[in-house]
């Protein structure tokens, strides 16, 4: 019998058409991902699943899914995916790395420049019918141009986010636990510990991967060390901000705004104070966001699920361990 896949959501382009025809597919149509219960059922009965970043694949899944052989994730990220539990019972994990790099990068930017200028603002303060005249201190924002960025990690989004502040004119600093001196020389990159990148950042771009190493990396005494009215750009996962030290530290001043694509939780409540405060620039996760890419990500979703179900390594596998 051909495998029985589940698929946690309608996805882009025509990688599931070239899904259904080598599998028995399960496509769950809403909008919004399925219940918890109907995750459950559906995996009950699955050889492969393919799921998004909302969708919680852990040991309690695993232990109600017999027939499992396959998770494939449609995102870069898979903090949603207790992979070690995956690897316990040799079942391989897809991710889409790669593809979206650049998309997601070019939006990192989008949100630093729109953060910088006030473009959002702006926008809101034409519309409501307050411009008035040309103003010499109308919507004043901050240079990019000889301005320090931070940037937190240096994997391939990372550099992609540095490659285009060096474009800008802009010095930039980075943490990671790995020295890249080739990238060093080629983009005048300066790698720094922690403390110094908190102190002479103006901006701040966190593209590290959420686990237990980066859960809270910015928190308190983080923000406290920071410079006062730098600028947070966060296109990673919400929880690698303590988001009540966030509020504090915007609701204080000290921070001088904060552009996010991610939130912890998302979506973020209507009662959260960031959709009150002044400079912040709010996103709906969108940074991978683009037809190209998109399409992009599920095809590769599809061919790491095929390859899992038909016994070979993933091209994009998140524990290759199981093939060594
Ligand atoms: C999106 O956040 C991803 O991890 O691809
Ligand atoms: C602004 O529009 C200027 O001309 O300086």
């Amino acid at each position: 019998r051909p495998p029985r896949v589940f698929v946690t959501r309608r996805l882009p382009g025509d990688a599931l058409d070239r899904l259904a025809a080598r599998a028995a597919l399960r496509v769950w149509p809403d909008a919004l991902p399925p219940p918890r219960d109907t995750l459950l059922a559906e995996a009950r009965e699955a050889d492969g699943l393919i799921t998004l970043l909302t969708d919680r694949v852990d040991e309690d899944l695993l232990a109600q899914a017999p027939h499992l052989r396959a998770v494939s994730n449609v995102a870069v990220g898979h903090d949603n995916i207790d992979v070690a539990a995956c690897t316990a019972r040799r079942i391989p994990v897809g991710n889409t790395p790669g593809v979206l790099t650049e998309t997601t990068a070019d939006f990192a930017f989008a949100l630093l420049m729109g953060l910088a200028r006030r473009v959002a603002e702006a926008d809101a303060y034409v519309r409501a019918g307050h411009w008035r005249t040309w103003d010499p201190s109308l919507l004043l924002g901050t240079d990019l141009h000889g301005a320090t960025l931070g940037l937190v990690g240096l994997g391939a989004i990372g550099v992609a986010v540095a490659r285009r502040a060096r474009g800008f004119g802009m010095r930039v600093l980075y943490v990671s636990r790995r020295a890249r001196p080739d990238l060093e020389a080629a983009l005048g990159l300066v790698r720094v510990d922690k403390g110094r990148l908190l102190t002479e950042s103006d901006f701040i771009s966190l593209h590290v991967p959420l686990n237990e190493g980066t859960r809270h990396w910015l928190g308190r005494a983080e923000f406290a060390a920071m410079k006062p009215g730098a600028l947070l750009v966060n296109t990673s996962r919400g929880q690698v901000v303590d988001q009540a030290a966030l509020v504090d530290a915007l609701a204080s001043g000290h921070l001088g705004g904060a552009a996010l694509d991610v939130t912890d939780p998302e979506p973020l409540p209507l009662d959260s104070p960031l959709l009150r405060l002044p400079r912040v620039l709010l996103a709906p996760h969108i940074a991978s966001a683009s037809h190209t890419t998109r399409g992009r990500m599920a095809s590769m979703a599809v061919d790491n699920l095929l390859a899992a179900l038909e016994g070979r390594r993933p091209p994009h596998c998140v524990n290759p361990e199981l093939f060594a």
